[in-house]
């Protein structure tokens, strides 16, 4: 085998248009005259943003079954096709959760009954990991509108920093009405708009660097006698979101909130995991992935920005062992952005991109979600209806796929936050 392989990298380098870069050791210039990052990756492979260099590729088609056959109708969709690409996503990309993943037991306990000049109640929702000792716990903030008759539809923000409780004073009867990280939502809008808002940081369920990586959940799941994951085993991605299903199992058991009606909200690493996450647990209603990038929304056979071969070098935690195989054969992987998107078919999947966040492949995003429309018309759904990139800050929102390519760089502006919002009520506003 190892010859053949070898020589499809070195077509697949040649076609790729990179192969001049392979062998040279020229320092690079930290960004092109744009801007842009410029890193050259172990492959040898050099950032790319030429629309003309993105080289050739055919995507795997999402509605053929691995035997060959075509997936004509919902059922098969369902039943046959949809496992076939969880499963490759679960061993070649994220890596699957182990059995013994520990369990999470929450308790629930409300804080301020007026938060926010009265407009929410917040809550804290405090889960103990498995048995660890010292106890190891994760800590989920949530407003939810004060005075609802009903139970309330909830956004979950998986955050890198911010939590809602720095939005809130000691006691949590705030004064101030937006909060004062920018990462967070437009915390009284969301609530004025009849949804509950909840935050959780990634870190709690495990962590993000090649040297806290196995540190908490990853960690309580090692058998006897293993040290690492195995390589189909989950990589940080797949326990951040197994974290999110988590804090959906806490939420199913406060009446308060609707856990039919939650959407899942992710920015770049966690816009990939929103993804993921909403893929892996199909009881999240909704997912909004911002600025995801490569190997969340981006087409990764596009040589555009960040590459596999970034990815792989230099996050390698964050994915499962398998993953290691596709740096320089990115053809050669069983799936890509599309399968992904459309794994959350029929639910509706909200994704944006940034002018100056050229890194994150903003048009492959949008390609991606194209590319998932078969999947979403097979099962009913209206797709994005164009396949052309839309003008910058023109929502499109009216099907059960969205996107918006902002002006501005990587993050979730207040006009993204804005358009999610309009989307949502489309999708989970009872009708
Ligand atoms: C890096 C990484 C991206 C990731 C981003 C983030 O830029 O290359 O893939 O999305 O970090 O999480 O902010």
């Amino acid at each position: 085998m190892k010859a053949p392989h070898l020589l499809l990298l070195l077509t697949f380098v040649a076609s790729q248009g990179f192969a001049a870069d392979a062998n040279t050791n020229a320092p690079l210039p930290r960004t092109d005259a744009q801007g842009n990052p410029l890193r050259r990756a172990p492959t040898g492979h050099v950032s790319n943003y030429d629309e003309a260099k993105v080289g050739n590729y055919t995507l795997p088609d999402p509605l053929v079954l691995r035997n060959g056959q075509p997936v004509r109708d919902a059922t098969t969709w369902m039943n046959v096709r949809r496992p076939e690409i969880l499963s490759l996503y679960e061993t070649e990309i994220y890596g699957r959760v182990p059995g013994n993943a520990p369990t999470i037991r929450w308790e629930i306990r409300e804080l301020a009954t007026n938060a926010l000049n009265g407009a929410a109640i917040h809550k804290e929702l405090v889960g103990t990991i498995g048995n660890a000792s010292p106890p190891q716990t994760v800590t989920v903030d949530l407003l939810l509108p004060a005075g609802a008759r009903t139970a309330s539809p909830v956004l979950l923000h998986m955050t890198f920093f911010g939590s809602l409780r720095s939005a809130l004073s000691p006691g949590g009867n705030a004064t101030s009405a937006q909060p004062r990280l920018s990462e967070l939502g437009p915390v009284t809008t969301i609530l004025a708009r009849g949804y509950g808002y909840a935050t959780v940081r990634y870190t709690q369920f495990e962590g993000d660097s090649k040297a806290n990586s196995l540190s908490i959940v990853r960690k309580l799941a090692l058998g006897p006698g293993q040290t690492e994951p195995a390589p189909d085993e989950w990589g940080t991605i797949s326990a951040w979101a197994w974290g999110a299903g988590r804090v959906l199992d806490a939420f199913e058991q406060d009446p308060a909130v609707d856990a039919k009606r939650v959407a899942l909200i992710g920015h770049s690493r966690l816009g990939k995991t929103a993804l993921w996450g909403g893929a892996r647990d199909s009881r999240f209603a909704l997912v909004f992935s911002s600025c995801s990038g490569e190997m969340g929304a981006a087409l990764a056979r596009r040589d555009y920005g960040e590459t596999v071969d970034d990815m792989a070098a230099n996050f390698p935690w964050q994915f499962a062992g398998n993953f290691q195989k596709y740096p320089g054969r990115w053809n050669e992987m069983p799936v890509d952005a599309h399968m992904l998107i459309s794994l959350i078919a029929p639910r509706p999947v909200f994704i944006t991109g940034g002018t100056e966040d050229q890194w994150a492949d903003p048009r492959g995003q949008f390609l991606a979600a194209v590319a998932a429309g078969p999947v979403y018309r097979l099962l009913g759904r209206e797709d994005l209806g164009t396949t052309e990139l839309p003008p910058l800050d023109k929502p499109l929102i009216t099907g059960a796929l969205g996107f918006l390519y902002h002006t501005g760089g990587h993050t979730i502006t207040p006009e993204d936050w804005s358009a999610f919002l309009d989307f949502a009520d489309r999708h989970l506003k009872a009708r």
